[in-house]
C-alpha cells in the first residue's frame, strides 16, 4: 500500500528556515540524460523561529542525484537523507554554498511539469511546483533569489537557447555544441523561472516605455508558424501601453520573449521576461484561427504581461494565496479587452463563464474559497473560482471603492511590496489604507465558499410615495463550512418608470451602489410617483444569484428599455430561462410543448433595432446554454433540457425566419478578414442566424451552410457552418465536409483540434463509437493535453446527452482514459474527472453509475496526488 497523499495548511505555514541569495545552474541538455548543475549560496533566514541545522530541500523522486557538496565538501551518504520528495542535509553552517549535481530525463516527462521536450524544442513549467522536477530546491515562492542560467546543447538541433532575463554571454563548445549564459536581476521565486531551447524562428519588435526604457519583443515559434505571431505582437504592445495608462506600470527588462509550444498543460505561463505560452494562445491568423481564437490570444497575452507586475515583482507567500495573483490579474485583462472592444459583450462572456462553469464547482464537492484553508495538490487549484470568482471579488472591491480610489490601492499595494511574496490580506489592507474604506466584513468573500442567494422584494407606498426593496442574503453550505457569515455585498440598480426612463436616485444618477451588509436589508426611495421596475445587479455587480419575481412583461420591458446594457441581455437571458423550466416541466409530465410567441417576439424586436449592436444581438438571441439551464436546476434533466431547448430554438426558427435571413443578409462580409471588434459582431450575429434557419430543416438552409463553408474566407465563417451541419444532424452532408476539412488543414494542428471538437460536442445518436475511433487516428495523440481536451473533454463536458447516455458508455469511457492519464498526465486527468464529481446533481440512476466509475478510478491503485484529491473529495 501506498500511504494515502495528505493535505496541508493555510494554518501551518512558516516562513522558510533558509534563503537562497543567488542561484546559479547550469543545463546540459541531451535527450533523456540532461544534466542540471545548482550553485546555491545560502543562509539561515533571520527572520525564522526555527534554529534548525537540517537544510531540507524539495526534489522529485525522479531526479537522480549525482554528487552533492556543501562549501566544496563533497557530501557522503550518512552526511544526507534522500527521501521520496527531496533531501535533507544535517549540521549546515549559517551561510554556505550547496552544490548539486541531477540527471534527469525531459523526454520521459509526460506531465508536462519542469523540463520536457514539446515537438522536439525543450522547455520547462515550473508553477506551481515544477521546479523541484529540475533540481533540489527551495521550491516555494516566498524563497526569492537572482538567476543565472548557463544552457549548452548540441548547435544544430538547439539553435535558439533561452532563460530569464538578458544574455550576458555565449560561446561554442566540443563536439558541435553551443552554450549561453543568461542573467535575471530581479530576485524570483522558482516558479517563474524558464528555459527554452530549439530550432525557434522568432518575430521581432520593439516598445519604448512612457519612462523612456527600449524594450526588444520577441515572440518564437516554429517556422511554419511565423506567420502567426503578428496579432500576439500587437496584442502585447496593446497590452504594454494599457498597463502604463491604467495602472502606472512599466515594464522592467530589455527584452521580453514569448514562446510557442504545442505541448502545454494550460494557457501559458508568465516566467520573468520569457512567457511560455500553449501554441491555442498565442497563434493567430484569419485562415486558421476564429474570432473566439484571436480574443484569445489578446487576452492571454495581455494576462501573462500584466503578471509581471501582479505575480511577479509582486508575488504570492504561499499557494493558498494564489488568487492573489490570478484573481487580480484575470481582473485587469478583462478591464483590457473590455477597454479594446465592447465592454458590455466581454462583460456577458465573462458573467456567461462565470455562471456556467464557477457556480456550478461552488455548489459542488471542490468547492473552495478564493483563498482555501487546505489543499492536497495545488494543481487541483487552478480553478473558475482562484480566477475567475477571484476577479469578480477584485472587481466589487473596484465597484466600493471607485475607480481613483483603487487605482490608488493598487499604487500602494505594488510600491509597499515590489520585491516582495505577500497575502491576499496585504492586498486588501492596501486598498483599505488608500480609500480609508473598512473591508473587515468584505474579506468573508475571501474565506467563504458558495455562491450567495439574493432575495429582493419590494413594495410600493402610493400615499407616501415612497418605494422599498428588501434584499435578504444567504449562502448554502459547502464542504467543511455549514454556516455563513453575511457577505458585504455591491448591489448596483436602477429604477425605471413606465415610459422606461431612469429615475434619479439619491445619489443623483440613474445607477446607485446599494451596499448590503446584513441578512436582510431594506432601502428606502421616497418621492417615487409610481410603481417603478427594478434593474438589479446592473453590469452584475457582485457574484451572486439573485432572484426577484420577475413577470414576463417585466423583462420585455426591462430586455427594451434598460439603459444597462448588460441587464438588458440579462432580462433576456431570465425571459428565456423562464420559459425553458416550464417547458421542461411540461416535459416531465407529458405534456404536450407549445412555445406562445412571447419570446420569439421580443426577439423580433431586438434583430429589427438596428442601433443595437450585433454582438449584443447575438448574445441575446443565443438561448442559455445546457450547461447554464442544467447548473439551475435541482436534479439535471440531461434529456429534458436537450429536447426541450432543441424544440424552442426550431419554434423560433420557423417564426422568425424571414427576419433571420433579412439578418443574415445584411451582416456583409469584409473582402479582408479583421478581428475588430464590429466585423466579430457582424460574423457572430450572422452564424446565430445560420444556426436557426438550419432548424428549420429546409433544404434551402443547408445549402446556405455548404455554400458559406465553401467560400468563406475566414477560419470562424467556415468552421461555423461546419458545426451548424454536423450538429443539425445532416450526417451525409456533415461527413463530406470534415472530410474535406481535414483533407485541407491536417497540418494545422490547432485547426485538426477544432475539427476533433466540433466531432466530440456532436449531440446526435452514437457519436462516442465514433469518439473511440478518432482516438485511434493520426490526428489524436494521448500525451499532447490539447488533443485531450479537443476529444475528451469536448465529449464529456460539451457533449451532455451523449456523455449522461443512460447506459453509463459515456461515463464508462470517461474512467477508462482517466486511468490512463493519470499515469501520463496528472494534471490533465485530474481536470478531466469534473464532470463525473458531479453526481449528487443527476438522478439516482445516473448518480450510481457516476459512483461507480469514480469508485472504479479509486480501485485502479496507485492514483496521483490529483486525481486521489478529487476522486476522494467527490465520493466523500
Ligand atoms: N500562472 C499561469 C497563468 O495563470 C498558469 C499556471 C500554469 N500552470 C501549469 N501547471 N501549466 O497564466
Ligand atoms: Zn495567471
Amino acid at each position: 500500500m501506498t500511504k494515502q497523499p495528505e493535505a496541508i495548511y493555510l494554518k501551518d505555514y512558516q516562513v522558510p528556515a533558509f534563503l537562497i541569495d543567488h542561484t546559479e545552474l547550469r543545463f546540459e541538455l541531451e535527450a533523456s540524460r540532461t544534466l542540471v548543475k545548482a550553485r546555491l549560496t545560502m543562509r539561515c533566514n533571520p527572520d525564522s523561529h526555527q534554529k534548525t541545522r537540517v537544510l531540507e530541500l524539495q526534489g522529485d523522486k525522479a531526479l537522480r542525484l549525482c554528487r552533492v557538496s556543501v562549501n566544496d565538501q563533497v557530501l557522503n551518504e550518512q552526511d544526507y537523507k534522500r527521501h521520496d520528495q527531496g533531501l535533507e542535509i544535517s549540521h549546515v553552517p549559517d551561510e554556505f554554498i550547496l552544490e548539486t549535481v541531477v540527471e534527469i530525463d525531459p523526454d520521459q516527462n509526460t506531465a508536462l511539469e519542469g523540463l520536457y521536450r514539446s515537438d522536439g524544442i525543450y522547455c520547462t513549467q515550473c508553477e506551481a511546483e515544477g521546479f523541484r522536477r529540475i533540481t533540489f530546491y527551495l521550491d516555494r515562492p516566498d524563497v526569492m533569489s537572482i538567476f543565472s542560467t548557463t544552457i549548452e546543447a548540441d548547435k544544430t538541433a538547439y539553435p535558439v537557447m533561452l532563460s530569464n532575463g538578458n544574455p550576458v554571454a555565449q560561446g561554442e563548445a566540443d563536439d558541435g555544441r553551443h552554450w549561453i549564459t543568461w542573467e535575471d536581476p530581479h530576485p524570483k521565486p522558482a516558479y517563474l523561472f524558464a528555459l527554452v531551447a530549439g530550432d525557434l524562428k522568432r518575430v521581432e519588435d520593439q516598445y519604448t516605455t512612457s519612462g523612456g526604457r527600449d524594450v526588444a519583443l520577441h515572440i518564437y515559434a516554429a517556422n511554419k508558424d511565423l506567420n502567426k505571431l503578428d496579432y500576439a505582437m500587437q496584442s502585447l504592445k496593446n497590452a504594454m501601453r494599457w498597463d502604463e495608462e491604467v495602472y502606472g506600470r512599466e515594464y522592467d527588462l530589455d527584452i521580453f520573449m514569448i514562446v510557442a509550444v504545442d505541448f502545454f498543460n494550460m494557457g501559458a505561463m508568465e516566467n520573468k521576461g520569457l512567457n511560455v505560452f500553449n501554441t491555442s494562445c498565442v497563434l493567430a491568423s484569419p485562415d486558421t484561427t476564429t474570432d473566439l481564437g484571436f480574443q484569445r490570444v489578446e487576452g492571454v497575452v495581455a494576462h501573462e504581461y500584466f503578471h509581471n507586475w501582479s505575480g511577479n515583482r509582486v508575488t504570492c507567500r504561499d499557494w493558498f494565496q494564489l488568487s492573489l495573483k490570478e484573481g487580480f490579474t484575470v481582473f485587469r485583462d478583462s478591464e483590457f479587452s473590455a477597454d479594446l472592444n465592447s465592454p458590455t459583450v466581454k462583460r456577458v462572456e465573462d458573467v456567461t463563464v462565470l455562471r456556467t462553469a464557477q457556480f456550478a464547482e461552488d455548489a459542488g464537492p471542490m468547492a473552495h474559497p478564493i483563498l482555501p484553508a487546505s489543499f492536497i495538490e495545488i494543481a487541483n487549484f487552478y480553478t473558475m473560482t482562484i480566477y475567475e470568482k477571484g476577479a469578480e471579488v477584485v472587481r466589487m472591491i473596484h465597484t466600493l471603492l471607485g475607480a481613483d480610489a483603487f487605482r490608488q490601492g493598487s499604487d500602494l499595494y505594488f510600491s509597499r511590496h515590489d520585491g516582495q511574496a505577500v497575502t491576499t490580506e496585504d492586498f486588501v489592507k492596501a486598498m483599505e489604507d488608500a480609500s480609508g474604506r473598512d473591508l473587515t466584513q468584505f474579506r468573508n468573500w475571501y474565506h467563504q465558499a458558495g455562491t450567495p442567494v439574493l432575495a429582493v422584494s419590494d413594495e410600493f407606498d402610493a400615499a407616501s410615495q415612497t418605494y422599498r426593496l428588501t434584499v435578504a442574503q444567504s449562502c448554502p453550505a459547502t464542504p467543511g463550512q455549514a454556516i455563513k457569515a453575511a457577505y458585504h455585498i455591491p448591489v448596483a440598480i436602477g429604477l425605471l418608470d413606465s415610459e422606461g426612463e431612469d429615475l434619479v436616485l439619491p445619489n443623483g444618477k440613474t445607477t446607485q451602489v446599494l451596499e448590503l451588509h446584513d441578512s436582510e436589508q431594506t432601502f428606502e426611495f421616497t418621492g417615487i410617483t409610481e410603481k417603478p421596475v427594478p434593474s438589479l445587479l446592473r453590469g452584475f455587480s457582485a457574484p451572486v444569484k439573485l432572484h426577484y419575481p420577475y413577470t414576463r412583461d417585466n423583462l420585455t420591458f426591462l430586455m427594451s428599455h434598460d439603459s444597462d446594457g448588460f441587464n438588458r441581455w440579462e432580462a433576456a437571458q431570465k425571459l428565456a430561462v423562464n420559459i425553458l423550466q416550464a417547458l421542461i416541466e411540461d416535459f416531465q409530465h407529458g405534456r404536450e410543448l407549445v412555445l406562445d410567441s412571447q419570446l420569439g417576439d421580443a426577439f423580433k424586436v431586438v434583430l429589427a433595432n438596428v442601433d443595437l449592436d450585433k454582438a449584443m444581438v447575438a448574445k441575446v438571441l443565443s438561448l442559455p446554454s445546457e450547461a447554464y439551464i442544467s447548473e439551475l436546476s435541482d436534479v439535471i434533466d440531461v434529456d429534458a433540457i436537450h429536447t426541450v431547448r432543441q424544440f424552442v430554438r426550431q419554434q423560433l426558427a420557423l417564426q422568425l425566419e424571414a427576419e433571420f435571413v433579412a439578418s443574415y443578409q445584411a451582416c456583409t462580409l469584409e473582402d479582408i478578414y479583421s478581428p475588430d471588434a464590429a466585423s466579430i459582431a457582424r460574423r457572430s450575429l450572422r452564424n446565430v442566424c445560420l444556426s436557426y434557419l438550419m432548424e428549420t430543416g429546409k433544404q434551402d438552409f443547408l445549402e446556405l451552410a455548404l455554400k458559406q463553408f465553401h467560400e468563406a474566407n475566414n477560419m470562424t465563417d467556415s468552421q461555423a457552418a461546419l458545426y451548424i451541419v454536423v450538429h443539425s444532424g445532416y450526417q451525409k452532408a456533415g461527413e463530406v465536409i470534415l472530410d474535406q476539412f481535414y483533407q485541407r488543414w491536417s497540418d494545422e494542428p490547432l485547426v485538426v483540434n477544432q475539427w476533433l471538437s466540433v466531432q466530440a460536442s456532436n449531440p446526435q445518436a452514437g457519436v462516442l463509437t465514433h469518439v473511440e475511433a478518432l482516438m485511434n487516428h493520426e490526428a489524436f495523440n494521448m500525451r499532447n493535453p490539447n488533443k485531450v481536451r479537443s476529444l475528451i473533454a469536448s465529449f464529456c463536458a460539451q457533449n451532455p446527452v451523449n456523455f449522461h447516455a443512460i447506459d453509463g458508455s459515456g461515463y464508462r469511457f470517461l474512467a477508462d482514459q482517466i486511468i490512463v492519464l493519470n499515469k501520463l498526465n496528472p494534471q490533465i486527468a485530474s481536470r478531466l474527472v469534473t464532470p463525473l464529481t458531479r453526481w449528487k446533481r443527476y438522478s439516482a440512476d445516473r448518480q450510481g453509475l457516476m459512483r461507480k466509475e469514480l469508485q472504479r478510478i479509486t480501485d485502479s491503485g496507485d492514483l496521483s496526488r490529483d486525481v486521489f484529491e478529487v476522486v476522494s473529495k467527490s465520493l466523500a
